[in-house]
């Protein structure tokens, strides 16, 4: 159970990050969810029930993710899922572009652990997000894939330099969730029953099947420096 235990997730208004604050919601904790659009917020509010306080925020702004944490206080669990990626073939994709997949993923992440860690008890853990490009090379995926590898050794050795406080990274596969809305219905479904038949699970992922991999990580107090692989056998395939 999670009584008594502030929980802060920045991108807490959608996907994994709204279902993990509805599971710790759920074990008592005292929830907090960010991110930049009020009406993405308003809805997570209905969901998850008026006990929850919301913050815009955007966590490419350093100076604003800064001020957050101030606003916050003390608190015993951070869960970064906060980004917007996109992809594209290497040689068609403008370097700002690339550039921008940088300033949204890894360095949102560098500054909530940068300005969330000192404000977090020694006993907490931080959960950053990688992805499964960064450990299965997929066309169309050069940047997004090295983003998640830096974010994995961000996380890795900030495990070591922050302990005791923990530090962990989850890798999602190719999950359902509200990122993939702006692939049309059609594409979205071939692209699901294409990965689902490739999988040794036969199915794409759920937002449930991560955000329980992150509760994981906020309760296991033996694990740190962990990259977890939330996948179904992706990276065998
Ligand atoms: N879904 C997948 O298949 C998959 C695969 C591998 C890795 N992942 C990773 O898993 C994490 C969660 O993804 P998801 O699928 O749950 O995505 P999602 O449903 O699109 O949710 C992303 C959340 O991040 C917020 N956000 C985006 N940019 C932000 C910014 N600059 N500042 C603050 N908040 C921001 C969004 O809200 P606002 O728009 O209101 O800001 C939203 O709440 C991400 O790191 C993603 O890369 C997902």
């Amino acid at each position: 159970m999670l009584i008594g235990q502030r929980v802060v997730i920045i991108g807490g208004s959608s996907g994994i990050g709204l279902e993990t604050a509805r599971l710790a919601a759920i074990e008592g904790a005292e929830i907090i969810i960010a991110s930049r659009s009020k009406d993405k917020l308003e809805k997570a509010k209905e969901v998850l029930g008026a006990a929850i306080t919301a913050y815009i925020l955007d966590i490419t702004n350093e100076e604003q993710v800064q001020s957050f944490f101030e606003k916050v206080g003390a608190f015993q669990h951070l869960v970064v899922s906060a980004a917007e990626t996109s992809g594209g073939p290497f040689l068609e994709t403008p370097t700002s572009a690339a550039r921008q997949l940088f300033e949204n993923k890894f360095w949102g992440q560098y500054y909530a652990a940068k300005y969330g860690a000192p404000k977090l008890s020694p006993q907490g853990s931080i959960t950053l997000f990688s992805g499964v490009v960064a450990y299965k090379s997929m066309i169309g995926s050069s940047t997004l894939g090295a983003v998640n590898a830096a974010v994995s050794n961000l996380g890795q050795t900030l495990a070591l330099e922050l302990a005791p406080l923990r530090v962990n990274i989850v890798s999602p596969g190719i999950i359902d969730t509200p990122s993939r809305e702006k692939m049309p219905v059609e594409a979205r479904n071939d692209f699901y029953t294409k990965i689902a038949a490739k999988l040794p699970v036969e199915r794409v992922g759920t937002a449930v099947d991560v955000a329980q991999s992150v509760l994981y990580l906020i309760h296991n107090e033996f694990v740190t420096g962990t990259v977890l692989h939330v996948e179904g056998g992706h990276i065998l395939t």
